[in-house]
């Protein structure tokens, strides 16, 4: 792998992986960024890099369904490997307007594997980075194993699944060199706060309510999203073409104890707010439509083929999140601003709850 093209790398997940690459991973060659830098995409996460690794970093910003624009940019670098994780990520966003989820998550996708597809030989190895909302809703126990049917339960898992069909079926149908991971809910430094962990600690912060949908015991899958880089490199270097891996954090917990866990840590490091634990903010509001109630990923098959595991349990990735999005006020501030104040107001009706 010399030359490595990141879909989305400017948003949450891919800005960590780009710097993961860079400073943990020994690799030499270069990443090219390309990216559309929608609401969620922030050149800023990556703005130190440039200086330190000079062009072998380098940014495009450009649409992943422009099927010639960036057929030009994988020539024009010498392309060998993409890593895609270019997409709508926030399911809320894809109940309210799901247009952009098909055309981004499904179109732009099918124009990437049309691009690779034509170039057999040059283009080594496409990674699609994908979600475990395709399997759908999980009952009271079990786990998502890689051969657990799918089922999407709203837009935006709906077009992650589609995405998927379309990258397994490339390499049935004409042997495109795909791996596809499937992963449970990241956290960390860098994401953007319409997401339930940026979103509380913004608000809890600030005084202002936590929004828990419905009762609150939905059950979500956590892994540090430092972690989840660390997997996909992984997969990069040891996963089988044509193979599928689910990555999980095997740390499963309610949406309501993630919501306390945050405030408590807020109380310990800022002192209560006004002489109240910020627990009392937590308001429960009107539910998600098709709200899936359990999600948990059984991670064995990267952890035997690869030996990859999680680093951090979900203490230790909270602390560190809550200290990053203390400590980084300047980046906290300018992303609050602008279209965040928009999507916020339409959801609720109401000004910002985060500043
Ligand atoms: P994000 O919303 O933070 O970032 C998405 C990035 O894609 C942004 O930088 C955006 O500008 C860019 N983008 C959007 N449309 C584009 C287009 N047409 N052309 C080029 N760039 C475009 O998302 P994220 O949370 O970092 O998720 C990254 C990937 O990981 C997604 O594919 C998502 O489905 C998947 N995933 C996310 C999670 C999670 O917990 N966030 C978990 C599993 C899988
Ligand atoms: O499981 C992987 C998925 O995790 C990724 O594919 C998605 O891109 C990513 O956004 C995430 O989806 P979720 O819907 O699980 O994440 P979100 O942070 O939006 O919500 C987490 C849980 O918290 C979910 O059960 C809904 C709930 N929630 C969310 C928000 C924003 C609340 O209770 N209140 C909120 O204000």
């Amino acid at each position: 792998m010399n030359v490595l093209m990141v879909t989305g790398g400017s948003g949450f997940i891919g800005s960590n992986f780009i710097r993961h690459v860079f400073e943990d991973t020994g690799f030499q060659g270069r990443v090219i960024n390309l990216d559309l830098l929608t609401y969620a995409g922030n050149p800023e996460n990556l703005a130190d890099l440039a200086g330190r690794v000079g062009d072998r970093y380098v940014f495009e910003r450009g649409d992943i369904c422009d099927r010639e624009a960036t057929g030009r940019l994988m020539d024009r670098y010498d392309v060998d490997t993409v890593c895609h994780f270019a997409a709508e990520s926030h399911v809320d966003r894809s109940i309210v307007a799901p247009d952009e989820f098909v055309r981004t998550n499904i179109v732009g996708t099918h124009t990437l594997l049309q691009l690779v597809r034509e170039r057999a030989g040059r283009i080594g190895r496409f990674h699609h980075v994908s979600t475990d909302e395709v399997y759908g809703s999980l009952g009271a126990t079990g786990l998502f194993t890689e051969s657990t049917p799918y089922h999407p339960n709203s837009p935006y898992s709906a077009s992650k699944a589609s995405s998927d069909h379309l990258v397994r079926a490339y390499h049935a149908t004409y042997g495109v060199p795909v791996t596809i991971s499937n992963c449970s809910n990241n956290y960390g430094p860098y994401h953007f706060p319409e997401k339930l962990i940026p979103l509380v600690i913004l608000n809890a912060r600030a005084g202002r309510p936590l929004p828990v949908y419905g009762d609150g015991m939905q059950v979500r899958d956590w892994l540090y999203v430092q972690d989840h880089g660390r997997a996909i490199w992984t997969l990069l270097e040891k996963g089988q073409v044509g193979e599928t891996y689910n990555i999980g954090g095997r740390c499963e917990m309610p949406n309501l104890r993630v919501v306390e866990m945050i405030c408590d840590l807020l109380d310990e490091r800022l002192g209560l707010l006004k002489g109240a634990p910020r627990r009392n903010l937590i308001t429960f509001v009107k539910d998600r439509p098709g709200h899936d109630r359990r999600y948990a990923i059984d991670s064995t098959k990267i952890e035997r083929e690869t030996g990859w595991r999680p680093a951090e349990t979900f203490d230790t990735g909270l602390r560190k999140t809550v200290d990053w999005y203390l400590e980084h006020t300047a980046w906290v501030d300018r992303v609050i601003s602008g279209a965040y104040q928009d999507w916020i107001r339409n959801q609720y009706g109401t000004e910002t709850r985060s500043k």
